[in-house]
């Protein structure tokens, strides 16, 4: 049995405990040491796991403590300039989303890690999410048909940011999906949006993702929502699929619906027949999206395979993200994403 990957974590505020907690128990990791500004997280850390090593000096962390990979969970505007050191002292890292908050920022940082010969990988949690997966396949199978288009809603009151948009913090989770479930790139978004909690800071966005099959997804991101939403709607040529990450267990439906034309022995003066058949909801054994997600991290940095959520599908959704911004503040015309790298 091959060593366990020694790993440095750096950011232990809101979301760096639940890395921790999963690198914690999986025996292929050895968590070594951890890094933030705030002595008062450290110390939180250290009262839960007294044999981690503690420090706020990134270096310190970097080059003292012969570490194999260092996850990154500090806010988003920090992500580049420390993902660049850690590249740089040629460790394998794991940048949580979105990679960085301008596309050139994710350019260099996925040349820098082909140059350094490292992993470079993004948190896009949900390609790690069971039912994704199972979405995934069941679109390749044929069953739903051509997909004609989809929509999502991530939708919640909280928690307010100030540092990024809602559409920065949340659509990353949503972009990744469909670039992952659809397999293409947008070519145009278009989008409109509001700030009504924080001037500045668009707190409800509504964006339209077009692809160059024809396809189209609209996002809806919101933190000024009563309820707390989490939804992917999937329209098919035979089929429609519902995804509702707030069911428990049944999370996925299918309808065996759709319009078509009309059958002859049964249609009464109508130009199209609207079919209604059954609804299947089918069993998707669920196991932690992030517990697989930081598996396959430390198994991408230990046999340099290319990982799912690469820097390259970590910059396609930062292209995604800065072309919504310029379209809301361009009054909701369309903006094209570049290609490339
Ligand atoms: N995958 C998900 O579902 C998910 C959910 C929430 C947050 N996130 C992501 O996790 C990241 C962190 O978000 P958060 O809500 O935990 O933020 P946070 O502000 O609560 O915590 C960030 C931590 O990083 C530390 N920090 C900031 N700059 C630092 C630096 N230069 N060096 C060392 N430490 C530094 C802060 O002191 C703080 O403890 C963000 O990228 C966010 O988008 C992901």
């Amino acid at each position: 049995m091959s060593a366990p990957v020694r790993v440095g974590v750096v950011g232990f505020g809101y979301w760096g405990p639940n890395l921790v907690r999963n690198l914690d128990k999986l025996g292929d990791a050895e968590l070594v040491v951890a890094c933030d500004l705030s002595e008062e997280n450290l110390a939180k850390l250290k009262a839960l796991y007294p044999y981690v090593e503690t420090t706020s000096d990134l270096d310190v962390m970097l080059y003292d403590y012969d570490l194999d990979a260092v996850v990154v969970a500090t806010s988003a505007p920090s992500h580049y300039a420390i993902a660049t050191k850690v590249i740089a002292a040629g460790k394998h890292c794991f940048v949580e989303k979105p990679l960085t908050l301008k596309s050139s920022e994710s350019e260099a940082l996925v040349l820098a890690a082909d140059a350094a010969g490292v992993t470079l990988m993004v948190g896009h949690l949900m390609e790690y999410h069971s039912a994704i997966d199972w979405i995934k396949d069941y679109l390749a199978s044929g069953e739903l048909g051509d997909v004609l288009y989809l929509y999502m809603q991530r939708l919640n009151l909280g928690k307010v940011r100030t540092e990024e948009n809602a559409f920065w913090s949340l659509a990353p989770h949503d972009v990744s999906i469909v670039l992952y479930l659809l397999g293409e790139t947008p070519d145009y978004v278009s989008a409109n949006g509001a700030a009504y909690i924080t001037p500045g800071v668009h707190d409800t966005v509504f964006a339209n993702l077009h692809f160059p099959s024809g396809r189209m997804a609209n996002i809806h991101v919101s933190w000024l929502d009563p309820h707390k939403t989490r939804k992917l709607t999937v329209v098919g040529t035979k089929k429609m699929l519902v995804f509702d990450d707030m069911q428990a267990t049944e999370k996925i439906w299918i309808y065996d619906r759709g319009v078509g034309a009309p059958d002859a022995a049964l249609a009464y003066g109508e130009d199209l027949s609207l079919r209604f058949g059954e609804i299947k909801v089918p069993w998707i054994p669920m196991k932690e999206p992030l517990a697989f997600e930081v598996q396959h991290f430390l198994d991408c940095s230990r046999s340099g395979e290319t990982p799912r959520s690469d820097g390259r599908d970590g910059l396609r959704v930062v292209r995604v993200l800065e072309a919504v911004d310029e379209s809301m503040e361009a009054g909701g015309s369309p903006v094209e994403t570049s290609v490339g790298v």
